[in-house]
């Protein structure tokens, strides 16, 4: 499938897609049109004809989109039709929190290990898995075909880290740590900043009130 020159933008909007699509399989929906995709999504329908679209148009005219066939398609474009193993560096609050998340291996995403460097920590386990220490990283990347590393540790030991996640072969880290990562052009990188989301659902509170308050 031809996926070249598909603008951010669309790409940004394919996961939401693909959750929406998730749950009419959930509740055995076979065919939906671009307008209840619309209504559902509150996207336009011409949004979603033209996002689609850019994948060969996955409708057809009088039947609309055969979820089944769209959701397998969209998948295949995110690639989740693959299993990417995955480890977390940070076994704190929030990297314990996400390795208790069973969700992400439904789409592919599989937790294999769990490291830190506190030494207090090393041979709990976590949703079955046994924090290991730093020493043993490399070689657990190799032998595991360790694609993710999601970095939930400190600020200031994150790019030191992502060093030694890149000498060791990791394709992308999915970082938390608050801090931009500079990274070879062949190791991708995702940030999570949750504060930013925060700080847009503080914006969008002062704007609701404001225009509230003018409306009095
Ligand atoms: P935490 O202090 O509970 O856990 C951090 C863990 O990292 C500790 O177990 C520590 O021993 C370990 N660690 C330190 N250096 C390490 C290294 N070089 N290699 C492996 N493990 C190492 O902290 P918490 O609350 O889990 O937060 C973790 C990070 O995530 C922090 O940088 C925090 O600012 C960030 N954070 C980011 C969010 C976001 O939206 N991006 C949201 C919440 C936290």
């Amino acid at each position: 499938m031809e996926t070249k020159n598909i603008s951010s933008a669309v790409i940004k909007r394919l996961p939401r897609y693909y959750r929406y699509l998730s749950e009419l399989l959930d509740e055995d929906v076979e065919r939906i049109s671009s307008n209840e995709l619309s209504r559902k999504m509150h996207v336009t329908a011409s949004q979603i004809r033209q996002d689609l679209n850019n994948f060969g148009g996955f409708g057809q005219q009088g039947y609309g989109y055969n979820v089944k066939y769209l959701y397998k398609e969209i998948g295949k474009i995110l690639g989740l039709d693959v299993v990417h193993p995955m480890i977390i560096l940070g076994a704190g609050n929030l990297g314990q929190a996400l390795a208790n998340y069973r969700e992400f291996e439904k789409r592919g995403f599989k937790l294999v290990g769990i490291f830190d460097i506190n030494p207090v920590l090393e041979g709990i386990t976590v949703r079955g898995i046994e924090i290991k220490m730093i020493k043993d990283l490399g070689q657990f990347i190799k032998e595991n075909s360790v694609e993710i590393a999601i970095l939930t540790i400190p600020k200031n030991k994150a790019k030191e880290m992502a060093d030694i996640l890149v000498e060791n072969g990791i394709k992308a880290i999915w970082n938390f740590a608050h801090v931009d990562l500079e990274t070879p052009e062949n190791v991708i990188v995702e940030n999570v900043h949750l504060s930013e989301s925060l700080m847009t659902l503080s914006y969008n509170i002062s704007k609701y009130e404001q225009e509230h308050k003018d409306n009095e």
